[in-house]
């Protein structure tokens, strides 16, 4: 008999515990032959190694002297062979009072007393096949710095995207989310940039899945990055987000992303009845197979603060507060979640992550459907500068905040740590 393990690189399986010292990897059997067969090694597709276990050659039983009946025949004469000795019960520091033992039949620090023990009983695994990792692109070719999130940058996407890519897919994270800088110029009131086929954000993707098929790539819709007053809509005269309006510019928006090989879109927008407007807009155009991530619970949040000055996005007047949710709000959540699933949305999204982690909880509890959770901007910022100011281990805090969102019901995370998170899971020293 043979098993046969597939060793696919960019598929990293990691689990590991919070503490990075605590790693509990899969060491091989020490009685297995292993016999290597290489197979795909044309240039483009990834090498493949099939591992096959055979029972040949597991070698003879080694004779140690007594035979297992002399054995059994000296312990029953008493003849006990040596052991180590029951350990000395340790001593407590001097000055400790002496108290009778407190009558509990349940102590559950037990099940938690050594490493082994808590990663047998780790409830929630953090891998980087949960990450998806949002990417700021423009047109330049260099990659600049963003200055209100220490180690982002917006990347030119000829070369800067390609390369973040590749290091990510390298540590197992296989799934991006870009978001473009459009130049002034092509802003508009009616955001009209959105469609353009041979956009930014199509030539990104265009480029991408010729370098990286198996890459998923997500795609945002929403007008914001394409409207020349900042809004996720088209602005009225008397300021009014015209709702059924916008849904037209998005359902175009989502077409053009699926065209160029968008695998999940993602409107962010919140205007109402778009999921079932865009679901119809895909199918007609033949877009069967591209999925819906629906920012379901899209808070209006201060959180993003960082993100808009990467992208230059801030509204130019008023704010977002007649489309994204009042932050107070924890039922109006369950009403978007059943407007969504039936209107055919895919994946539900809830955001910010950490200081809504209620809501991740609603929506798991009360949805069947995929739920992913995006660690905004502001949440990303507040972790680096706290790590940068000595104040806080920016690695742990990283990682613990990843796995609440996990606990929390998120089967996804957005995340700007992906790269640097997965490097983490995958055994890689600290930065
Ligand atoms: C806009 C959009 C925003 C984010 C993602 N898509 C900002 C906003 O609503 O103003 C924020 C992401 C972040 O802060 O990391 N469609």
């Amino acid at each position: 008999m043979a098993s046969s393990i597939v060793n696919v690189p960019c598929n990293v399986q990691a689990i590991k515990g919070l503490d990075c010292q605590n790693y509990i990897g899969l060491r091989p059997s020490r009685n297995l032959k292993f016999n290597c067969v290489r197979t795909g090694t044309t240039a483009r597709r990834p090498r493949l190694f099939v591992v096959r276990a055979s029972e040949k050659n597991d070698g003879p039983v080694k004779k140690m002297g007594l035979s297992d009946e002399e054995c059994e025949a000296a312990v029953v004469a008493g003849n006990v062979p040596k052991a180590p000795p029951v350990p000395r019960k340790p001593a407590a520091p001097v000055g400790t009072p002496v108290v009778p033992s407190l009558p509990l039949n349940r102590r559950p620090r037990r099940n938690r007393k050594s490493p082994v023990l808590r990663a047998a009983f780790q409830e929630t695994q953090l891998s980087p096949a949960n990450f998806v990792y949002p990417l700021f692109i423009h047109e330049g070719e260099e990659d600049t710095p963003i200055g209100a999130m220490p180690g982002c940058y917006r990347l030119g996407w000829r070369h800067g995207l390609v390369e973040e890519v590749g290091k990510a897919r390298d540590v197992g994270v296989n799934s991006v989310v870009l978001f473009p800088k459009v130049p002034d110029a092509l802003k508009s009131s009616a955001g009209d940039e959105a469609y353009n086929d041979n956009g930014l954000v199509p030539r990104a993707i265009r480029l991408l899945k010729d370098k990286y098929p198996d890459l998923v790539i997500y795609t945002d819709v929403a007008l914001d990055p394409y409207s020349s007053d900042g809004h996720d809509g088209i602005v009225r005269e008397d300021g009014v987000i015209m709702n059924d309006e916008t849904v037209h510019q998005l359902c175009k928006q989502a077409v053009s992303q699926a065209r160029a090989g968008a695998d999940v879109v993602s409107p962010s927008d919140m205007m109402d009845g778009r999921i079932g407007a865009i679901r119809e807009a895909l199918d007609a155009e033949g877009f069967q197979h591209v999925s819906i991530m629906s920012y379901t619970a899209k808070y209006a949040s201060s959180f993003y603060g960082p993100f808009r000055e990467a992208l230059d996005s801030n509204p130019r007047f008023g704010d977002k507060k007649t489309y994204q949710m009042n932050p107070a709000n924890y039922r109006e959540a369950l009403v978007e979640t059943h407007e969504d699933e039936s209107e055919g949305a895919d994946i539900l999204l809830v955001k910010p992550g950490l200081p809504y982690l209620d809501i991740i909880r609603l929506l798991r509890d009360n949805s069947s459907l995929p739920i992913a959770a995006y660690q905004v901007s502001g949440e990303y910022s507040m972790i680096k500068a706290g790590g940068v100011l000595k104040m806080i281990d920016e690695e742990k805090v990283m990682m613990e905040s990843l796995m609440c969102l996990r606990r929390a019901g998120a089967d996804i995370i957005l995340t700007y740590f992906a790269l640097q998170a997965a490097k983490c899971l995958c055994g890689e020293k600290r930065i």
